[in-house]
């Protein structure tokens, strides 16, 4: 393997919460520096990423504390999943096991879309609702890729 395919932004990720979709914006760019940093920058770019994820989790996790949002729990279980990965990995690494990292970035990228539009989206939507009594609106650039 030469070259590492990266990870990049796509609109279709937007789900109308802008402080959330800022964090995906975070999220989708250090998973894209898990696979194309060089292997010597690896342990800081998994460090960088294990505090974003971290952070990512636990303010989706509290927002889905608020009053009256509906099924919380599978929600949480696929966060600390992640994160027991992440932590799992980051011990790998130490151990030199630099692949595992790669392999991580890989099962992220899979993982995130079906996330964002299953979970994330449904709490996004949630609190979009609560806050302004409507439907989010998601503006998505013409001719962004499908
Ligand atoms: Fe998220
Ligand atoms: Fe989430």
């Amino acid at each position: 393997m030469d070259e590492q395919q990266g990870f990049a932004w796509d609109d279709r990720y937007l789900l109308g919460h802008s402080a959330m979709d800022e964090t995906h914006r975070e999220f989708v760019a250090l998973v894209d520096a898990l696979l194309t940093v060089e292997a010597d920058g690896l342990e800081a770019a998994l460090a960088d990423f294990a505090r974003h994820a971290e952070a990512h989790f636990d303010q989706e996790n509290r927002w889905m504390e608020l009053d009256g949002f509906p099924a919380r729990d599978c929600h949480v279980d696929e966060h600390n999943k992640v994160l027991a990965s992440v932590r799992e990995v980051q011990l790998e690494l130490a151990e030199g096991n630099v692949q595992l990292v790669r392999e991580l970035a890989v099962a992220l990228m899979d993982w995130f879309p079906a996330h964002a539009d299953y979970m994330d989206s449904a709490l996004s939507t949630w609190l979009v609702k609560r806050s302004h009594g409507g439907r989010p609106l998601v503006f998505r650039r013409t001719g962004s890729k499908a």
